[in-house]
């Protein structure tokens, strides 16, 4: 599956230039080129205090440009094999997608060893830090807002998949790639972002300890990547927004189950409402148990009974009724040390007994 949409112009020169030409004055049809300087400039240096975060492909800073716009400047450490051509290809192919819920990027400086992504800045940091964060947590993460929060997740999605030509697969939809802008209107980071690195599967297994809950099973085992990975994750994510519980095992303690394997027993037992996140005081309880097993429809183990995006939108956001004939038990992965302490008689701890467990071996980073 190609996701990559190179313009005419762009084609052309990228088989008549060299690699240095391109670098000192290469061509980029929606986003701007900077020089290193104008970004060391904007950060104060990569100044500590202007560090926002740090992720699997490098350092993330707040910076400010000339024009006083407030930018995010991800600069990109993980070693890319490909050349200056191909990545500028693919710096292309993710400008030109622009939508509400996604977060855009403005530009890039590609300068010797130095490969940088400029993006808008998104005022209200990442859903983790609302949701999950020790310090960072934010109390009025109101129902109405947590609504909000999937609905417009959903339809940047429904974008990537279904109204973009080609289109993107995620890969990598969990909180820290959910940025709240200061209305609460989330928006989706880091699309696209995998196919500057080829090898990307590696920077996600490496985080498999910590995020294990997102990866579809088809994903991790058979390295299957297809749009219904992504649903799969999305599902994780409503269930996280809705229980401010982190699908991480480590970091909390539920007799050592994932999410989804705990909301699936409360599922069958009746007592979906004990999800709740407690701070949570006054909420729709039917709209919430919806949004719960929509959830559940996103992460059924077979990759093609999970719905599209677009049609979780619609389920989200208006009053569908759903069929939970149709619903069948989830499927997830989870790792060798973890799965030895998981209830073997949970219906759920069978499937992931029959997983092998093999890819939870690499060396985290
Ligand atoms: N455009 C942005 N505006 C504001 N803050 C941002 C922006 N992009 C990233 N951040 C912040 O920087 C942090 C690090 O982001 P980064 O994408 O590098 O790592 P991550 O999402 O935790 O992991 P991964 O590398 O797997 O995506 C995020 O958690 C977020 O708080
Ligand atoms: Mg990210």
């Amino acid at each position: 599956m190609s996701c990559s949409c190179f313009r005419s112009s762009f084609v052309q020169k990228k088989e008549t230039s060299t690699h240095r030409e391109l670098e000192g004055s290469y061509s980029l049809d929606n986003v701007r080129s900077f020089s290193y300087k104008e970004l060391r400039i904007a950060t104060y240096n990569f100044d500590r205090s202007t560090k926002i975060g740090r992720g699997g492909f490098g350092v993330v800073y707040k910076g400010i440009l000339k024009d006083g716009t407030r930018v995010a400047v991800k600069t990109l450490s993980a070693e890319s094999k490909q050349g200056v051509r191909e990545f500028l290809a693919e710096i292309n192919s993710i400008a030109n997608v622009r939508h509400p819920n996604l977060v855009e990027l403005i530009g890039c400086c590609v300068e010797g060893t130095h490969r940088i992504l400029v993006y808008e800045f998104v005022e209200n940091n990442s859903l983790d830090h609302a949701l999950l964060g020790k310090k960072t947590k934010i109390p009025e993460l109101d129902w109405e807002r947590r609504s909000k929060i999937c609905i417009g997740t959903a339809n940047g999605l429904a974008y990537l998949h279904e109204e973009l030509k080609p289109h993107i697969v995620h890969r990598d939809i969990k909180a820290s790639n959910i940025l709240l802008d200061k209305d609460f209107t989330p928006k989706i980071g880091d699309f696209g972002l995998a196919k500057l690195f080829p090898d990307s599967i590696t920077h996600i297994s490496t985080k498999l300890a910590g995020t294990t809950g997102y990866l579809a099973p088809e994903y991790v085992l058979g390295g299957q990547l297809t749009l219904k990975a992504d649903v799969y994750s999305f599902g994780v994510l409503v269930l996280e927004t809705i229980s401010g519980r982190s699908s991480s095992l480590s970091s909390w303690d539920i007799s050592q189950k994932v999410l989804l394997e705990w909301a699936w027993e409360l599922y069958e037992e009746g007592r979906l409402l004990e999800l709740v996140d407690s701070d949570l005081k006054t909420y729709p309880k039917d709209d919430v148990i919806k949004y719960i097993k929509v959830a559940f429809f996103c992460t059924q183990a077979t990759a093609n009974r999970r719905p599209a995006m677009s049609q979780v939108v619609d389920m989200l956001s208006r009053n569908v009724k759903l069929n939970e004939k149709e619903l069948t038990p989830p499927g997830f992965f989870q790792d060798s040390n973890e799965s030895k302490k998981a209830s073997s008689d949970a219906s759920t701890s069978r499937q992931i007994t029959s997983f092998p467990t093999t890819i939870t071996q690499v060396t985290p980073r």
